[in-house]
């Protein structure tokens, strides 16, 4: 299903109080969060979740930053391509980089603390779906 994608509201955006705010961003843009939990993730969800950057020279500070404290993981669904909307509205990866207007561009300054994750692609929301969330999963 290409129109739903998998957010994480990382832990550094949970340390700050910056849920609601994130919450409310993709509210006002139309979205709707159809499934979420607030959790600490293991090392062993997190490895699954970034297996694509295994071996970078940042891998093992990247997992222990996703893994520190709470994330709130949620299913957003809207139209198709919902995915390419939210990395719209999150902005480039380092936060330096990131436009005024996007969450990373006006919430954050760090490219190891960047608030949000969203799917990359649609293959990875259904991937990521299935790993945090299996029963909303495409049959
Ligand atoms: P994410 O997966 O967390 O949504 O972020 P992204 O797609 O925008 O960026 P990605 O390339 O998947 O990288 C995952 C996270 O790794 C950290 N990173 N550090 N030191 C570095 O060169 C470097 N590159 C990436 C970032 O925190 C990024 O969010
Ligand atoms: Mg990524």
């Amino acid at each position: 299903m290409n129109n739903r994608t998998l957010v994480l509201v990382k832990p550094d955006a949970m340390e700050r109080g910056l849920l609601g705010e994130i919450i409310s961003r993709l509210e006002r843009k139309g979205l709707r969060i159809i499934a979420g939990e607030i959790r600490t993730i293991g090392r062993d969800v997190a490895e699954l979740h970034y297996a694509e950057h295994k071996g970078k020279p940042f891998y093992e500070e990247l997992v222990s930053f996703i893994t520190r404290s709470t994330l709130m993981a949620m299913v957003v669904e809207g139209p198709d391509d919902t995915w390419h909307i939210v990395r719209n509205m999150m902005g480039a990866t380092n936060p330096a980089d990131a436009a005024p207007g996007t969450i990373r561009g006006d919430l954050a300054c760090l490219l190891t603390e960047n608030l949000i994750h969203g799917s990359d692609s649609a293959e990875s929301a259904e991937r990521e779906i299935a790993l945090f969330f299996p029963e909303y999963s495409a049959p």
